[in-house]
């Protein structure tokens, strides 16, 4: 029940969706993850807003996560959060490394829980790819203008002192103490995500950040036991994992998003992501969120077609069938004939849409229409909900009618 100005709104009609379960669209069948159930297989990817000031989330990230959840969503992932001051890539980067964020994303996740979504978090760390400006301002690196301004660059870290590209801040490799204390800090930002109040926690493996700096041969040159072969390459992610659940509620699922190929010229592939997966099963990972890129280098790997539509599902089918896990799928997943199809394949168990989400918040109620889902306007509050069945029924009853003369002037 939400209360809006001391006013009592039910978010849920009677019983929630009418039709039975095993007659539903498989989009809008539960999901049960250890304690926690979804109640549909469609999640909001995470979005990095760059809105936060000193980590904190303001009232931008309750307007903007809160319309998915309005909009029928069964996870909303929030962004990519850091798990420490210099894990953010910009100043402007969502944190969870303090006690007053963390209160910040409560009232979020209060928000989102009473619209009956999951609330999950994405905790990351930008490691070499820290201290940058934003997108828009193309991740340049900080310099002596934004110091002025207040905005100073910072010491970033990565595996190895191997910049992400000419011009990128050059970080300092860490040595094994430094990789002791930066695990610690994903358990806390972990222990801190639960006391927020979320529901899922997604650790970011991909797209270049600082778990995937360790993984992959193109930024890892370590020659100690934290890289070298792939083992030694994987131990970094894997004690993390390790800590993170311990620290994590172990009846909340963990998720993990890898980048299952690098991006082009790339050493990681997907044989190596097979292996990783059931390393990370093993560990207590419940579901690998299946992305790719971020990491180029000089091998002959081509780069992934990004605009051919799901151009992740083969990858997340793979990856289920081998590692024998449980899977989110993301990438130019758009159409609800699309999503289904990919779940009644046995290619994912959880579809993840992040831009088509950005022009169509209400995704989530308009594939249930178009799934042909009866009772599809259940997937809104029920405030909404009953202003507009009444309409749809209107609408049925003239489609089926033939078309009424529109008056113009009196006949007589
Ligand atoms: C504005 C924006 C911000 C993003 N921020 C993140 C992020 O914080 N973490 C992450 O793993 N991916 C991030 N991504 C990637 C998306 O989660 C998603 O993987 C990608 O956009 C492909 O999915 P789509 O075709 O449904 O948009 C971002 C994408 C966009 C458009």
């Amino acid at each position: 029940m939400l209360k809006i100005g001391g006013v009592e709104v039910s978010t849920d009609r009677p019983g929630g969706l009418g039709t039975p379960v095993d007659e539903r669209p498989l989009l809008f069948r539960p999901i049960e993850m250890r304690g926690v159930t979804a109640r549909n297989r469609i999640m909001l990817g995470p979005m990095s807003q760059y809105l936060s000031i000193d980590g904190n989330v303001s009232d931008w990230h309750l307007v903007h996560l809160g319309q998915f959840a309005l909009g029928g969503a069964g996870i909303v992932c929030a962004e990519e959060t850091a798990v420490e001051a210099r894990g953010r890539r910009t100043h402007h980067c969502a944190g969870i490394y303090t006690d007053e964020q963390a209160r910040g994303w409560r009232r979020v996740t209060n928000f989102l829980k009473e619209l009956k979504a999951t609330p999950a978090i994405q905790l990351g760390h930008g490691g070499r790819r820290s201290s940058v400006r934003s997108p828009w301002e193309g991740r340049s690196p900080l310099g002596e203008s934004d110091k002025a301004a207040g905005l100073a660059p910072w010491q970033t870290i990565s595996s190895s002192a191997i910049t992400h590209g000419v011009g990128r801040p050059t970080p300092i490799a860490l040595d094994r103490r430094q990789i002791r204390e930066e695990i610690v800090a994903w358990a806390d930002a972990a222990k801190r995500s639960a006391d927020a109040g979320f529901d899922i926690v997604e650790v970011h493996g991909a797209h270049g950040y600082l778990i995937n700096q360790f993984l992959s041969p193109v930024a890892n040159r370590r020659d100690d036991a934290y890289g070298g072969d792939r083992e030694g390459r994987m131990r970094f992610a894997l004690e993390l994992v390790e800590a993170v659940r311990a620290a994590w509620p172990a009846d909340k699922p963990l998720f993990f998003r890898a980048s299952v190929v690098d991006g082009k010229g790339g050493h990681w592939d997907i044989d190596d992501t097979v292996v990783f997966a059931k390393e990370l099963k093993a560990r207590g990972v419940d579901f690998i969120d299946c992305s790719c890129g971020g990491l180029e280098g000089d091998s002959s790997l081509p780069a992934v077609p990004r605009y051919l539509p799901g151009y992740n599902v083969v990858y997340s089918g793979h990856v289920r069938r081998e590692a024998g896990i449980s899977t989110v799928v993301v990438g130019l997943v758009t159409e609800a004939e699309q999503a289904e199809a990919i779940l009644r394949e046995g290619k994912a168990d959880i579809i993840a849409i992040a831009r088509e989400m950005l022009v169509d918040p209400y995704w989530p109620a308009h594939a249930a229409r178009k799934l042909g889902l009866k009772d599809w306007l259940d997937v809104l509050p029920e405030n909404y909900a009953f202003r507009l069945a009444p309409r749809e029924e209107e609408r049925d009853k003239r489609n089926r009618a033939p078309t009424p003369e529109i008056p113009f002037r009196r006949k007589d």
